[in-house]
């Protein structure tokens, strides 16, 4: 379905999520969802490569086209540059995403039957990747309307088309063709990684990459997955700690403060406290930390002349099942 509207029929709600562009809009506060991606909704996806380099011109670094249009050329690069036949495959390489992830579910086995998730998508790559190794559905969920629409497009059409930043806002607009298997058990969603709208008990994986230290409220991240997992499922993520206030508030960070600490302000040992059960205690984030590698390359391409290199923290975890079976630490 590309365009409609999901009715909720509850007498009490009476609720409507509209479907754009093929990505169903499943938010809780949805007019502020819509007034903050209105752009990347409304904005053309036809546009010449001259005009929108006028446009681009126009507007200028630091505006709003111009964030939507980085993201897009830091992410999909990532996600799909080895498939492009123009791209070099000299340093720096692309593939950070796919390399981690492929890291994570070896680390992760065995993985059980059953849908999965993926959970901050952004372009979709990932998704893909999961669904290749599976015949059971496989759902993207992420906040960014542009990256979700790239995505979709992606889904729909086997065509990848973005804008590549070489310099400023110089961008060159990049397309060539990107095709999966089982796509027909694929599908990309708006939702908000810590308010998670699926039943519990749903998924058999559930994977993060690198949204932990980019969400208002990581333990609710960490909750969120903990209860949508199966209780055999596993949650694989990454994150490189890389705070900052524009997405966490300071109070909320897993670490990156309080030195004077027994953690000393680290965030591995936060982590290794919130996943670790502690005797009559459930764990915190409601998962127990079953794997993990400490330190796992990523590079993020930000123009033709610059690359930020991370080190990314992998941990598997397992959701933690109380004595009584029918409930969870965390409920
Ligand atoms: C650093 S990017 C990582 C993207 C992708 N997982 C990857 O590894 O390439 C973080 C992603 O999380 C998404 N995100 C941030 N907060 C979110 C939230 N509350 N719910 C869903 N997605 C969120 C962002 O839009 C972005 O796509």
């Amino acid at each position: 379905m590309i365009e409609g509207v999901l009715h909720c029929s509850h007498a009490a709600c009476q609720r409507e999520f509209p479907i754009l562009d093929g990505i169903p809009l499943i938010i809780a506060d949805l007019r502020r969802y819509v007034s903050d991606n209105i752009l990347a909704m409304v904005g053309r996806r036809d546009m010449t490569e001259l005009t929108e380099s006028l446009l681009g011109d126009c507007c200028g670094p630091g505006s709003t086209f111009d964030q939507l249009r980085q993201q897009l050329s830091f992410y999909a690069w990532d996600h799909y540059a080895d498939l492009d036949p123009q791209e070099s495959m000299d340093d720096p390489r692309p593939g950070s995403m796919l390399r981690c992830l492929d890291a994570g579910r070896q680390l992760a086995q065995p993985i059980v039957s059953g849908p999965m998730l993926d959970v901050g998508c952004s372009v979709g790559r990932g998704t893909f990747a999961l669904a290749e190794q599976t015949t059971e559905l496989v759902l993207g969920i992420d906040l960014n309307f542009g990256m979700l629409r790239l995505a979709a497009e992606v889904l729909r059409t086997g065509t990848v088309r973005y804008p590549r930043r070489r310099v400023g806002v110089v961008y060159e607009c990049r397309q060539f063709s990107a095709s999966f298997p089982n796509t027909a058990n694929v599908d990309f969603w708006a939702c908000d990684a810590t308010a998670l709208p699926f039943p519990d008990n749903r998924f058999s994986l559930a994977v993060s990459m690198n949204v932990l230290d980019c969400v208002a409220n990581p333990i609710g991240l960490l909750n969120s997955i903990a209860r949508v997992l199966h209780r055999d499922g596993k949650g694989l993520l990454t994150c490189p700690y890389d705070w900052s206030p524009a997405a966490t508030p300071l109070e909320s960070w897993l670490g990156g403060h309080s030195q004077r600490s027994p953690s000393a302000g680290a965030s591995e040992a936060v982590l290794h406290t919130l996943l670790a059960p502690c005797s009559n205690s459930p764990p915190v984030a409601g998962l127990e930390l079953i794997a993990e590698q400490s330190h796992l390359p990523w590079h993020v391409r930000l123009h033709d002349r610059s690359t930020m290199n991370y080190l990314v923290h992998l941990l598997v975890a397992q959701p933690v099942v109380s004595e009584n079976p029918s409930s969870r630490w965390d409920r």
